[in-house]
């Protein structure tokens, strides 16, 4: 899609769909207000209203937006205006629209073009992919947006949101796309192709690898199913002095049937979502490619099929780690934090300035938080406050929950070091706590995003049912934090 910004009157211009955003109880302008009965449109947040003026101005069709009150004005307003007015325009088989904004906004420039950019494009998704009928959805192709004044910084935010939409993007095709496509091996070749475009380091450790090296926990995880795990680093950039590393480490499990300890056939099919911890991690690291962020960033994903089978691992056994560290396998639904286990100790060897892990990890998560927030704990109350401020202003919101020692202390197996359940209260938490011992001293942040994911149905304008492509906003946002 291609983005302009102009400043200039919108309502002289003509335009297949013309989108005026307005504050509440603000004047509308006169040639708009004399097409209405007063009071019919007063700019309330999420009134819309569509008119057709008939020749009265130069857009065929104008669509009125309220912004709600001027005091409650955000960057994710513009986000969500932008992802109406593009929705409306497809709607309506425009292929066009402009959008104007109050003259007066308080925000940055660039801040409102970049949401204004990841609202239109995030707005229009669609996962099509498997759709054979040649669809009637037309391609909204160029949006014009209008603003007051600093024309010029709101296009350089507006390209920035276009790459970091597109990150989101591919995390959302990764997460939709079905268990029998998207394989392990599928995420190892996605992230060579990432390498291949943005000139990264990649590695991708298949089985025979991951047995010499000894990524026990990865292998256990992965034993029942025909699909092979593997092990992925992709790295941006190298370690310099003054230059921050930070490792993203990203769950990958392609599907996630619970393995012996099987899950319930209701909704099992959403368990090819398990992967959005790594698709949040390929999605951030092309963001990174494409805006060339003077950092080291270290992505790192641990991949298998969690499957039952002869050859799968089962409740009772132990297992070993890269760590060395042992775990009794109490229930093998608890495996994400078993190849999480591998991931953050090989963090390590990058001297991290920071460590933060994404992954669907706890249903518990789900009852503590529901849909609306990520569940973030960790050993650095400097990077969780990073997060915080980051979640706050990409609206990707993190909830900070304890990791006091006793959590840890819930992880602790009479026969082996750990065990991989810690019972059912605090259950979000206490997996926290699981993988609390396999990052050493590290500054270290765990993101669950078991509940935010995947949404049953869109609760957001720039949503769509499915995968949401949560944590790649918000990761670029805390690296883009790091930057001077
Ligand atoms: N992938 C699931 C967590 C999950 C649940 C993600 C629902 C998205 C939606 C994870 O592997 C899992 O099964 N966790 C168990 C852990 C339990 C056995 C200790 C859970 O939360 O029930
Ligand atoms: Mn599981
Ligand atoms: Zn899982």
């Amino acid at each position: 899609m291609q983005i302009t910004v102009r400043v200039g009157d919108m309502l002289r211009e003509s335009a297949d769909l013309a989108v005026l955003a307005v504050i509440e109880d603000s004047p509308l302008p006169m040639s708009v207000a004399r097409l209405l009965e007063p009071d019919d449109f007063r700019g309330l947040a999420k009134q819309s209203l569509l008119i057709y003026p008939r020749g009265a101005i130069a857009p065929r069709r104008l669509l009125l937006i309220g912004l709600g009150k001027a005091g409650l004005l955000s960057a994710e307003t513009v986000r969500q205006t932008a992802a109406l007015a593009a929705q409306k325009a497809q709607d309506l088989k425009a292929t066009s629209f402009a959008l104007a904004l109050p003259t007066n906004l308080a925000l940055d420039p660039a801040v409102v073009g970049q949401a204004f950019a990841e609202g239109a494009k995030l707005g229009l998704y669609h996962y099509l992919r498997y759709k054979t009928d040649p669809h009637e959805l037309v391609n909204v192709t160029s949006a014009t947006l209008y603003v007051g004044s600093a024309a010029d910084a709101t296009q350089a935010g507006a390209l920035v949101g276009l790459s970091i939409a597109g990150g989101v993007t591919l995390a959302r095709d990764l997460v939709n796309g079905p268990g029998n496509a998207i394989t392990p091996t599928v995420l190892g070749e996605t992230a060579l192709v990432l390498g291949e475009r943005y000139g990264f380091a990649v590695t991708v450790l298949d089985k025979a690898q991951l047995t010499a090296q000894g990524f026990h926990g990865i292998l256990a995880v992965g034993q029942g199913s025909a699909q092979e795990p593997r092990f992925m680093v992709i790295e941006h950039g190298s370690a310099a002095e003054g230059t921050p590393t930070i490792c993203l480490v990203g769950k990958g499990i392609t599907f996630d049937t619970g393995g012996i300890s099987i899950k319930p056939a209701d909704k099992m099919d959403e368990m090819k979502m398990d992967m959005g911890g790594a698709a949040a991690v390929l999605g951030a690291m092309q963001v990174v490619g494409e805006l060339k962020l003077p950092l080291h960033v270290v992505g790192i994903i641990c991949s298998a099929e969690n499957m039952p089978s002869s050859n799968a691992y089962k409740p009772g056994d132990i297992i070993g780690t890269l760590s060395g560290k042992t775990i009794e396998v109490l229930n093998t639904d608890a495996e994400g934090r078993i190849v999480l286990a591998d991931g953050l100790f090989y963090a390590q060897r990058y001297n991290p300035t920071a460590i933060i892990d994404l992954a669907t990890l706890t249903g518990a998560i789900m009852v503590a938080l529901g849909p609306h927030a990520t569940g973030m704990m960790g050993t650095s109350q400097e990077l969780a406050d990073r997060l915080s401020r980051a979640g706050e202003v990409t609206a990707e919101r993190v909830w900070q929950l304890p990791l006091w020692d006793e959590y840890r202390d819930m992880m602790k197996s009479d026969i082996a070091d750990l065990k991989n359940t810690g019972g059912r209260y605090g259950g979000a938490i206490s997996a926290g706590g699981f993988l609390a011992s396999f990052v050493g001293d590290y500054p270290w942040i765990h993101l669950d995003i078991a509940g935010t994911a995947w949404v049953e149905r869109a609760t957001r304008p720039y949503y769509t049912k499915g995968a949401t492509g949560i944590g790649v906003r918000l990761l670029v946002q805390l690296l883009r934090g790091y930057v001077e």
